[in-house]
């Protein structure tokens, strides 16, 4: 009898249940929108959604490719219904959640939400455990496009089993929905999630810093969560990101240079690009940085390589994304603390293939010779120099 247990793991690892399967074809570059969370916290609601949506239809932020709105944590009911349903806040969510999809959907956007695989969310709100496949068809029953799946109050479970339960619950669902692994890398889930789910984050939480932190004690700045990126570049690729978290573009605590460098690297990363401050209050400088097409066309090219970190120098770090035929995206940062002359000597890119380059500079949107001549400017403390390399002749 001892044996029993056994069998019954042997049997559930057999069946089809646990071999996920992702929806195909979702996330083939990674994705972009905006979420509730870095500046609203708890305090998400129907209004704010769709002044959000509304915001982002009339800033161009949707027509450049935010198009995920996701609601984060804090949304529901503390309490399931008698049937064990999820229930939005009525106060928070009067309309419903169907509703507000609908709506969102009828504006060019899609809709995301938010659960957790633990007992209760990070906020003390009800999580999915044991509930994974009625949630499921509750979410597709709203017309969810995107959920993201944290890891609070999991207890002993385990990370690649509950997000594989989930994975198959959205499938069964029927309704394609990108799936958003949270569980912050604490289980190395590029080396398993990439059946179960279209993107995972790598790190913890995010704050608006360059690197001191967040208004809580565990959020790291930007450049804290770039330098945990190295080495897993290899891992990442059309519909698998790795998510370093969302983006902190415009939020206090982050100066306009550090904003910029923000936005640069985390297109240099192929991350996910979920705008994360008040759009409906932002500062036209910040605009111009999140709507900036070019910059965006790093983050979505079709090639789906992720950065790689080519260099560190004292003060400087030069990074690179390959991008598809055969070009280049270069970016040099100020690591020092004061504004300073960087300079980037291409002919050190042991990593270009072709013999000559014609070069762009990004930020600025102007033509910046050939890969042959000097590369030197001033640039900002955290801020930095943009390149596009493409084949020249
Ligand atoms: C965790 C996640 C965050 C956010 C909060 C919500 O900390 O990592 O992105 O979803 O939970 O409580």
């Amino acid at each position: 009898m001892k044996r029993l247990p056994y069998l019954i793991a042997f049997a559930a690892l057999a069946s089809p249940a646990a071999k996920a399967e992702k929806f195909q074809g979702l996330a083939m570059t990674p994705p972009m929108g905006w979420n509730t969370w870095n500046t609203f916290a708890e305090n998400c609601s129907d209004a704010l959604v769709r002044e959000t949506a509304d915001a982002m239809a009339a800033n161009g932020m949707r027509d450049a490719g935010y198009v995920y709105i996701v609601i984060d944590d804090c949304w529901a009911k503390k309490e399931r219904d008698p049937d064990g349903n999820l229930v939005a806040d009525p106060v928070k969510f009067p309309g419903g959640m169907k509703a507000l999809g609908d709506y969102l959907h009828s504006k060019g956007f899609k809709f995301g939400m938010y659960g957790c695989a633990g007992k209760t969310t990070c906020g003390g709100y009800p999580g999915g455990r044991g509930h994974e496949f009625q949630d499921a068809r509750l979410y597709a029953s709203w017309g969810v496009d995107y959920f993201k799946y944290d890891w609070c109050d999991h207890g002993t479970a385990n990370g690649p089993e509950s997000y594989r339960i989930m994975s198959d619950a959205i499938r069964a669902a029927g309704r394609p929905i990108i799936f958003s692994l949270c569980e912050w890398g604490q289980n190395q889930p590029w080396l398993w999630a990439e059946p179960v789910g279209h993107l995972w984050r790598t790190t913890g939480d995010i704050g608006a810093s360059y690197a001191t932190g967040g208004k809580n004690k565990w959020e790291h700045g930007w450049k804290t969560l770039l330098d945990m990126q190295v080495g897993l570049e290899k891992y990442a690729g059309p519909g698998h990101w790795n998510d370093p978290d969302m983006l902190e573009v415009g939020n206090k605590g982050l100066t306009l240079a550090e904003s910029r460098g923000h936005f640069s690297f985390w297109c240099l990363l192929a991350a996910p690009l979920i705008a994360g401050n008040d759009v409906r209050h932002m500062a036209p400088e910040i605009r111009a940085i999140l709507t900036n097409r070019d910059v965006i066309a790093i983050d979505q090219d079709a090639l789906g390589r992720e950065g790689f970190r080519f260099r560190v120098d004292k003060d400087k770090e030069i990074w690179a994304k390959e991008l598809s035929n055969k070009e280049w995206a270069v970016c040099v940062l100020n690591t020092g603390d004061a504004p300073a002359k960087l300079t980037l000597d291409m002919h050190e890119l042991t990593f270009l293939t072709e013999q000559y380059y014609d070069v762009t500079d990004v930020w600025a949107g102007k033509p910046a010779g050939t890969a042959l001549d000097p590369h030197a400017a001033m640039v900002d403390s955290h801020d930095v120099m943009l390149f596009r390399l493409k084949p020249g002749s």
